[in-house]
């Protein structure tokens, strides 16, 4: 599905990414740990057209989608998390759900959509509400919403998780299982390992974007250097 293959990427002379390769197969659920600063979100940003790759090339079921726009990026199945409360603080829930769905349906169909995504993420007594009205773990519910509505085949996820408390965080792993059930691919980056030790099959650890370990969840999180690389950040 996606394939990384010795993605280099500098800010001003500084390596963020240092030639990283890894591939996510069709239907895996992938985790992306690393200490703070490791350059788990460059690795996304990157992927996700957001950042052109300093070197490296960057497939998406085979074609080259290095070099595209986001929006290019995007319209090929690719779709990320953002923070809501920074991107459409004036948008109503509603309409933040439909806006995704328009690239690829009409708007009666968009509609229905969006009606279907309420139901399943819950959002039916907040639809009408702005989403700088939302609390965090509100917000969280309605960027599932979103990347969900332009019925995507992969989703990078940064963080998501993250501030929300245990039981909050449950309820987004269900809606993660369940869209995976239904067939799309992620990639997801976030620090509580607990919480990913549950949802991925496979977990790929980073330190100052290199790769140091990949395997399953129990292989990574037991790996010396990843233990390292946690405790010697102060993590
Ligand atoms: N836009 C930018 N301009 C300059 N340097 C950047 C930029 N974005 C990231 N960096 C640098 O690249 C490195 C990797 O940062 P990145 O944000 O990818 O790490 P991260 O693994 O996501 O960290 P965190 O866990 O804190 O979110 C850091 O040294 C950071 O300072
Ligand atoms: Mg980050």
């Amino acid at each position: 599905m996606l394939a990384v293959e010795n993605m280099v990427k500098t800010f001003e002379g500084i390596l963020a990414v240092d030639s990283i390769s890894f591939r996510v197969g069709k239907g895996e659920i992938v985790g992306l740990i690393g200490p703070n600063g490791a350059g788990k979100s460059t690795i996304l940003e990157t992927i996700s057209g957001f950042y052109a790759p300093t070197r490296g090339a960057i497939l998406l079921e085979g074609k080259q989608i290095h070099g595209l726009k986001p929006h290019e990026v995007f319209k090929l199945g690719l779709t990320r998390s953002f923070q809501l409360a920074e991107f459409l603080p004036s948008f109503t829930v509603f309409d933040t759900i439909l806006l995704p769905a328009l690239y690829n349906a009409p708007l009666s169909e968009a509609h229905k959509r969006v009606e279907r995504i309420i139901e399943l993420l819950d959002l039916n007594s907040i639809a009408k509400r702005l989403v700088s009205s939302l609390v965090p773990a509100e917000q969280k519910r309605v960027e599932m919403g979103r990347i969900l509505s332009c019925h995507p085949k992969i989703v990078l996820l940064d963080e998501i998780m993250a501030g929300l408390t245990q039981f909050e965080a449950t309820s987004i792993l269900s809606i993660i299982r369940n869209l995976n059930e239904e067939g799309v691919t992620f990639l997801i980056v976030e620090h509580r390992l607990e919480l990913l030790r549950e949802l991925c099959n496979r977990i790929i650890a980073i330190n100052f974007g290199r790769k140091i370990a990949e395997g399953s969840p129990r292989e990574v999180m037991d790996n010396k250097e990843v233990i390292e690389a946690y405790i010697g950040k102060g993590a």
